[in-house]
């Protein structure tokens, strides 16, 4: 896949995944990893998926519904690329954070509920529920920030609220984040998240 790599500095061995939205690319979420922690090592990724020219992690039928099994495939792709490019770039692959926003953010939540422990923690900016009937893995132990607005149009409050349900109820531990805006990223957001990812420092 497309990507941009950078080590952690400063002793740190912590890496962040940026997984960008609709349209962007592995660059996007770069100024958000230098607000959340600028020590963390980077690996920006690019979607492989070309919808009209927008990149993207994974086809959509229509604007919120999505293909299922391409999601499938593509959440499997991610996954072996960050297990490949830890051992190539030698970071360590329990220390990695997924960072991603919208379409980002959905895989990022994707790779929860199909893996066993993919992340170290999980910052979801305006994700919505990846998949629903399915049995989630256990999430015991996993820091999740959600950051959503209440007038998101792409993403109602009540699929953000059962996300953040099926989240904590697989084990994770969630904070649920609401900007009084809409489906864009907000400084306030990214600030909370900041403080969460804070929290959890030496845990
Ligand atoms: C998606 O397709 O992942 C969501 O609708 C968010 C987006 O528009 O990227």
């Amino acid at each position: 896949m497309k990507h941009v790599y950078h080590p952690p500095k400063n002793g740190s061995t912590k890496t962040l995944l940026l997984l960008h939205g609709t349209g962007g690319n592995e660059e996007d979420l770069l100024p958000l990893a230098e607000m959340i922690d600028p020590d963390a090592g980077i690996l920006g990724v690019r979607g492989n998926v070309d919808e009209n020219g927008m990149n993207r992690f994974f086809r959509r039928l229509r604007e919120g519904v999505f293909d299922e099994e391409d999601l499938i495939f593509r959440t499997e792709e991610l996954k072996q690329f960050v297990d490949q490019t830890a051992e190539e770039k030698g970071f360590d692959r329990s220390r990695v954070t997924a960072v991603g926003y919208s379409n980002g953010a959905n895989i990022a939540a994707s790779l929860l509920y199909h893996y066993d422990q993919p992340l170290d923690q999980a910052y979801l900016f305006h994700p919505m529920v990846p998949r629903r009937d399915i049995e989630r893995p256990d999430m015991t132990g996993i820091p999740v920030f959600i950051g959503a607005g209440s007038n998101d149009p792409i993403c109602p409050p009540e699929e953000t609220e059962e996300l953040e349900r099926h989240l904590r109820e697989s084990g994770a531990s969630t904070e649920l984040y609401w900007a009084q805006m809409g489906h864009q990223l907000t400084r306030d957001e990214v600030d909370a998240a900041r403080t969460f990812y804070d929290k959890q420092k030496g845990e």
